[in-house]
């Protein structure tokens, strides 16, 4: 009896690895992948090789992949090797999904996420730079699935300093993809945040004093980084949003009014003289996520 396999991953070059998992329960399967898999060898085998193997019987594609040296090949290699395969499934939703690949496949530039956690009047700590925890557990679960989203993860010298943040996914224990983590400092070195950030990849920095921003984001995506989920805190999230690097925001609005005129703001920076300053959002999204809401949008540049 054929049976369904759904490949939820956020690009299909780690369908292999899901493949694997699923052992002789594939063989049969109709196979959705939001992207195109991939034919040739980059960080993981072709994904159409473990497809083949794995005794999928269709697949069933979202959209083809960006790449125009490689769109259309996944495709007509698994109908070759006799697999009905149809592409343009949901394509829109589909490259949304996968608006980081998409990016850094074309621009060899990283898809920028600056995500912040704020209270309602706009606040992201006390004046003592406490902010544990301002969102419930709904929004902290979402944050570990943008760390899974995301290839490294950024935060600014003071946040690494006061908070000592993990930077690493925790949920599920034991993710195979733990992201880069980097701080923006000119002040620290990779040894005093080894200590300060001790247990997961080795720390690295961006001295944002000696590399532009643009630089840095080009030395990423030249290192296979696709995407980059920056955490704040409101001196970097300004600093990144001026720079005019940042794709999509994402703020995590809690319903609390904290108030204090020294608490901190979730943007620092110099501050503005006119209202025309402001940065304008489009393609705004809002949506409840336990007991906080979800904004999401893209910068205009
Ligand atoms: N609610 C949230 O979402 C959230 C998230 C993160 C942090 N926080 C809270 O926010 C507070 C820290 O935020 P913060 O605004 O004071 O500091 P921050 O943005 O975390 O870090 C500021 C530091 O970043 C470096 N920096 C300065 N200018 C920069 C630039 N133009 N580009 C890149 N890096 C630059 C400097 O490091 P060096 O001095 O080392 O050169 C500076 O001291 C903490 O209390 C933390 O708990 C809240």
């Amino acid at each position: 009896m054929p049976h369904f396999l759904l490949v939820k991953v956020r690009e299909s070059r780690r369908a292999g690895y899901r493949l694997s998992q699923a052992g002789n329960e594939a063989s049969g399967s109709d196979l959705y992948v939001t992207l195109e898999p991939c034919s040739t060898t980059g960080r993981t085998p072709p994904c159409t090789d473990a497809i083949i193997k794995a005794g999928i019987r269709r697949v069933f594609v979202g959209c083809l992949d960006p790449n125009p040296a490689h769109a259309g090949r996944g495709v007509e290699i698994l109908r070759s090797a006799g697999i009905e395969t149809s592409s343009g499934i949901e394509e829109e939703q589909c490259r949304r999904l996968n608006e980081a690949f998409f990016k850094w496949i074309t621009t060899r530039i990283p898809f920028v996420l600056l995500k912040m956690a704020m209270t309602l009047d706009g606040k992201t700590a006390t004046e003592g730079g406490v902010s544990k925890w301002i969102t419930g557990p709904a929004a902290r679960m979402r944050v570990q699935k943008l760390r899974r989203w995301a290839d490294a993860i950024m935060v600014g010298g003071e946040t690494a300093r006061v908070d000592r943040p993990s930077l690493n996914v925790r949920f599920p224990a034991n993710w195979p993809f733990q992201p880069r983590r980097i701080v923006a400092t000119s002040s620290m070195t990779e040894e005093s945040l080894q200590e300060l950030l001790p247990s997961g990849r080795t720390p690295e920095i961006f001295n944002y004093k000696k590399e532009s921003w643009s630089d840095f984001l080009l030395r990423l995506g030249s290192e296979n980084m696709t995407s980059l989920l920056i955490e704040g805190g409101s001196e970097l999230a300004a600093s990144a949003l001026n720079a005019g690097i940042v794709d999509r925001i994402e703020f995590h609005v809690a319903p609390l009014l904290l108030g204090g005129k020294d608490s901190r703001p979730v943007l620092g920076g110099q501050s503005p003289v006119s209202l025309s300053e402001a940065l304008k959002l489009k393609d705004l999204s809002i949506r409840k996520l336990g007991c906080d809401f979800i904004f999401s949008g893209r910068p205009e540049r």
